[in-house]
């Protein structure tokens, strides 16, 4: 599968994270390559790339690009479906392709480091709309918690991260822990 527009995407995209070492100047130099390509997403996003699952949200490939450290994915959340606490220890720059994806934030304010004792706090939510783009830096974790309440229709939205995004840390907010897992996705 190929598309001028993904194309040019993920050159410029490549090109950009190699002239920003930060993960800060990274998400604001893609952030806009981003919100371009929502605007293509016809033009790449096929099928495979809208598939879902009862049982929870689903992660589809869309280009996996070691060589210059990223990754895209289509993400399809049904009704009712959400992550759960979790960090990705990477930069991410999400964009919204269809619905509304919500995001709940959550502030570590243990210090920083380790896996136990961790103490976390509810922030505030964003709800992202078609066309609109978020980005997080891993300085310090970006916990959150991202999903669809079930009376809101179906969403879908475009990852890129600064890894193939394989495994995250998620949290046991009662037990105050975080563990490494493996997530899975689909293969275009
Ligand atoms: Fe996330």
């Amino acid at each position: 599968m190929t598309s001028p527009a993904l194309d040019r995407f993920i050159v410029e995209a490549a090109a950009r994270s190699r002239v920003h070492s930060l993960a800060a100047d990274r998400v604001l130099a893609l952030a806009p390559l981003m919100l371009d390509l929502i605007e293509d997403a016809e033009s790449f996003l096929e099928p495979q790339h809208y598939r879902s699952d009862p049982e929870g949200y689903t992660r589809n490939l869309i280009r996996d690009d070691p060589d210059h450290g990223l990754s895209l994915y289509a993400l399809v959340w049904r009704p009712g479906q959400w992550t759960p606490v979790h960090d990705h220890g990477s930069w991410g720059v999400v964009g919204i392709v269809e619905g509304v994806l919500e995001e709940r934030s959550y502030l570590r304010v243990s210090p920083e480091g380790g896996d136990q004792d961790i103490d976390l706090v509810r922030g505030g939510l964003q709800l992202l709309t078609r066309g609109a783009v978020t980005s997080f830096v891993p300085n310090p974790d970006h916990i959150h918690v991202t999903g669809v309440p079930a009376e809101r229709a179906r969403a879908v939205s475009l990852h890129l991260y600064g890894r193939t995004m394989k495994d995250f840390n998620i949290y046991d907010v009662a037990a105050r822990t975080r563990r490494r897992v493996q997530v899975a996705h689909n293969e275009s």
